[in-house]
């Protein structure tokens, strides 16, 4: 595995470093607080090309790869967890599955204006009663002439009230388990999409989480997104990608974490020293390095794997479920090393704390990564 980067590929990056830095960073309390979607911010990584990192210029993207664009979610999210996760959605589960699994038709229409950041996109998997048990799908699709007619309500959708297009799955032939699940390319215009609830959550309160009601929505056949009866693998097939870059998100709030830890640790007196000066802190601060750099290898592993067409879904479960945990334990401890002042907002290691734990439950829990990893070990 050689993942000695080109030129380009630290210019992307470091161009995402500076940004995040200087534009992403300084909003991410007011985000957090005010439960605002960063909509300017989203408008500025279109202009500067971070939409479409992996996509391939003719298509709208930067023309780079994966590696490069999971590296820009963790420096997004290290300066702001938020909107980390937007670009991940919008990229991975979206825009990058229609561009591997679409017909020339789809990439033309969807794929260009995503890459370009033009249009913002979404995934629409879960329901109320298919949360892990992602084939438990309710939502129904029937073929009515020249359209699929689309009934039922999913929900947790990260971009959920921002973005234009969504892959939804939905079944087309309940008899057939797994292989009854199709997924579909929907336009937040079509008739019968709308917007339900939004979700109030614990952490991520920039990012939009909201409920997709599907009633009586029309979706033309040419927005098939691959084969009938595709589409349960259509939708690991995007989750294998997107955990890979939630995997970097949590990285990044791991190395965020670590970053306060270390300037308060030098900055905060106590027993007449710096609280660095003592090993209890020492220790914590060289257990959250070695984790990062641990979790930050299974990442650029997974990545490097995914831009070899190589076979991924096992290295990306492993990804997602260490960088995960090592996000929540990183954050805990930056609270902790924070003491009293950790667990007021006038720091940032109790959002730190807040937004890691999502990453143990979206795109597939810490518990459902360990069944595919076991799995494909098992099989
Ligand atoms: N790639 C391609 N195909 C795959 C696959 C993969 N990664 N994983 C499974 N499949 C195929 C299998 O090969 C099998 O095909 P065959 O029948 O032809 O052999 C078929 O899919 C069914 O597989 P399983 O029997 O393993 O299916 P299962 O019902 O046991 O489910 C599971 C497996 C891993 C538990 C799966 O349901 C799962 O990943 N659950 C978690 C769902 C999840 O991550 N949801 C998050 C939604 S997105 C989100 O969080 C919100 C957001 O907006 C970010």
């Amino acid at each position: 595995m050689d993942l000695q980067l080109t030129e380009e590929q630290e210019l992307i990056i470091k161009m995402a470093r500076e940004f995040a830095e200087t534009e992403v960073g300084p909003k991410a309390a007011e985000v957090d607080k005010n439960h605002r979607f960063p909509e300017e911010t989203v408008a500025r990584m279109a202009e500067l090309g971070l939409m479409g990192i992996p996509i391939p210029e003719e298509y709208g993207g930067s023309g780079s790869d994966y590696l490069t664009y999971v590296m820009v979610v963790e420096e997004l999210a290290r300066a702001c967890a938020t909107t980390g996760v937007i670009l991940s959605v919008h990229m991975s589960v979206c825009t990058y599955p229609i561009f591997q699994l679409g017909s020339d038709d789809q990439k033309k229409k969807y794929v260009v204006p995503l890459a370009a950041g033009e249009k913002l996109g979404a995934f629409a998997l879960t329901e109320p009663g298919a949360g892990s048990d992602a084939a438990a799908q309710q939502t129904t699709a029937v073929l009515d002439g020249g359209h699929y007619v689309l009934n039922g309500t999913k929900c947790f959708i990260t971009n959920g009230a921002y973005a234009d297009v969504f892959i939804v799955a939905a079944m087309t032939d309940k008899s057939k388990g797994t292989k009854g699940i199709s997924t579909f390319i929907v336009e937040k215009g079509f008739p019968g999409f709308s917007v339900g609830q939004t979700e109030d959550k614990m952490g991520l309160k920039g990012s939009s989480t909201t409920e997709i009601i599907l009633k009586e929505c029309r979706v033309p056949v040419e927005n098939l997104l691959g084969k009938e009866g595709d589409g349960f693998k259509v939708a690991m097939a995007a989750l294998d990608g997107g955990r890979i870059s939630i995997a970097a998100q949590a990285v990044g709030i791991a190395q965020a974490s670590l970053d306060a830890s270390v300037a308060y640790a030098k900055e905060r007196k106590q027993f007449g020293k710096p609280i660095a000066s003592f090993q209890a802190i020492q220790f914590m601060i060289a257990e959250m390095a070695t984790k990062i750099e641990a979790a930050r290898g299974l990442v650029h592993r997974a990545a490097w794997l995914k831009d070899h067409h190589l076979p991924v879904t096992q290295t990306s479960a492993m990804a997602k479920y260490y960088a995960a945990e090592v996000a929540s334990w990183c954050s805990n401890r930056a609270v902790q090393i924070h003491g009293g002042a950790g667990y007021t907002t006038a720091y940032p290691a109790e959002r730190l704390m807040r937004d890691a734990k999502v990453t143990e439950i979206y795109e597939g829990t810490t518990e459902i990564q360990k069944m595919v990893i076991a799995g494909s070990l098992l099989r």
